[in-house]
């Protein structure tokens, strides 16, 4: 095969699996794909019985990338380091994920079974949208967000960089999140969240308090 078709997908741990599935689930030919990972303890395991887990050392460097990596920093990391650029990137959609035509979706983002991304949402460089979350109209989110399973955005919500809402958490319309900051799990966030904060509980407050 041209390797120029080669998608190779970084990363074989608990969230490349989901991003392996929905590229079985979309019929997507199994030997366009490649996955890596640099633990020992995944090299040269199969993943689903259909992918041997490659060493990163020996990454295809003609094949495009998709980070399947769940961590926001290390997915932001490793994009960095082995793409040739951003633009590069492989955004991956299961089939059965409902994204509008209006909304825009970058390279090297994941959008999981279930999720729902609405009219005008915008989606920065490897956000992953995971199963049955729902960005809604005209949300912002930006590059390494992770948008957990089951949270909900209001419409116009802004997510800065790196952050991470947790599992069904809820966070009302046109409130701006900043960046790498951490919405815990069921948290309904009423209010601007400031950069690097850790909030949780309903209304969310501060860890920190
Ligand atoms: C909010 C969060 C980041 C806090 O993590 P942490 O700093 O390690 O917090 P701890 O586990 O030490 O808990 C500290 C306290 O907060 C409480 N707490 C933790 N998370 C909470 C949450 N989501 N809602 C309400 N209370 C929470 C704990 O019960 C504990 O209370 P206590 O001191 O009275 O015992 C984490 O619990 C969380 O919700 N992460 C999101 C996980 C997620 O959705 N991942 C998605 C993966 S796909």
């Amino acid at each position: 095969m041209n390797n120029s078709f080669l998608t190779a997908i970084l990363g074989a741990g608990g969230h490349a699996k989901v991003v392996l599935d929905a590229l079985d689930s979309n019929g997507t030919n199994q030997d366009s794909i490649v996955v890596y990972d640099t633990s020992p303890h995944l090299i040269n395991t199969l993943v689903f019985e259909k992918w041997r887990v490659q060493d990163q050392k020996h990454l295809d460097l003609k094949a495009r990338l998709h980070i399947a990596i769940g961590d926001n920093k290390v997915r932001k990391a490793l994009s960095i380091k082995h793409s040739k650029g951003l633009d590069d990137l492989v955004a991956i959609q299961h089939n059965k994920a409902i994204v509008s035509c209006t909304a825009s979706i970058s390279p090297g983002s994941f959008i999981a079974a279930g999720a729902v991304v609405a009219p005008h949402a915008k989606l920065g460089y490897g956000v992953i949208a995971n199963h049955m979350s729902i960005i809604d109209h005209d949300c912002f989110i930006g590059n390494w967000v992770h948008i957990a399973p089951n949270a909900t955005l209001g419409g116009q919500v802004i997510v800065h960089e790196g952050s991470m809402v947790g599992a069904g958490a809820v966070v009302l319309p046109g409130v701006i999140i900043g960046a790498y900051s951490i919405i815990g799990a069921g948290a309904v966030v009423t209010r601007d969240v400031p950069s690097k904060e850790t909030v949780y509980g309903i209304p969310a407050k501060s860890a920190n308090l």
